[in-house]
C-alpha cells in the first residue's frame, strides 16, 4: 500500500502539531507549575498567625516606605479583618493618601472569598492555603467598597470593607 505524497505531508505535519501542542501544554503545566501569579505564596489556613503579615498586631494599614503602603487582611465568613486601631476598635475602613503604592495581602482561613475593589482593577480570588497579593497605585481620590465577589454562604453581601483615598 503506497501512501500518496500529500497524504504523506498532512499525516506529517498533523502528528507534528499534535505533538508539538502537547510538548506546549506540558512546558506550561510542570516547569514552574500551574498556580496564577498571585497565588504563588502559601499559608497554613489553620494557623494563619504563623506568617508575621497575618498576626493581629500586623493586620491591615502599615506605612512601609514614602508613599509605600502594605494592607494585610484576613478574610473569613462574613468579615474583613483588618485589626484593631489604638482606641481597640475594629477597622472597617483603610485611609490612603491620593498617589499611594499599595501591596494588598490577603488570605482566608475558612472558605474561598472574592477581593474586589469596586472600580478599581484589583480583584483576587482568596483561597485557603494561599496568600494572594497584588499591588496597585491609588491616583484617584474617592470612596472605594472592598467586595466580596466570591459567593461564600448566608453573610456573602455583608462582606464589605472600604477605602478611602485622599487629597
Ligand atoms: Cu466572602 Cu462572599
Amino acid at each position: 500500500m503506497g501512501l500518496h505524497k500529500y497524504e504523506k505531508i498532512w499525516l506529517i505535519f498533523g502528528i507534528g502539531s499534535l505533538v508539538l501542542f502537547l510538548a506546549i501544554i506540558g512546558f506550561g503545566a510542570f516547569w514552574k507549575g500551574t498556580h496564577p501569579q498571585s497565588h504563588i505564596a502559601t499559608i497554613d489556613p489553620e494557623n494563619v498567625e504563623a506568617n508575621e503579615a497575618f498576626r493581629p498586631e500586623n493586620l491591615g494599614l502599615t506605612k512601609v516606605d514614602d508613599d509605600k503602603y502594605v494592607v494585610n487582611m484576613i478574610a473569613s465568613a462574613f468579615f474583613y479583618n483588618l485589626g484593631k486601631d489604638e482606641d481597640g476598635e475594629t477597622v472597617r475602613t483603610l485611609r490612603i493618601p491620593k498617589g499611594s503604592t499599595v501591596l494588598f495581602q490577603v488570605t482566608t482561613t475558612d472558605v474561598i472569598h472574592g477581593f474586589n475593589v469596586a472600580g478599581t482593577n484589583v480583584n483576587m480570588m482568596v483561597e485557603p492555603g494561599y496568600i494572594s497579593s497584588y499591588e496597585t497605585v491609588f491616583d484617584k481620590t474617592g470612596e472605594f467598597t472592598i467586595v466580596c465577589n466570591e459567593y461564600c454562604g448566608v453573610g456573602h453581601h455583608l462582606m464589605y470593607a472600604t477605602v478611602e483615598v485622599y487629597d
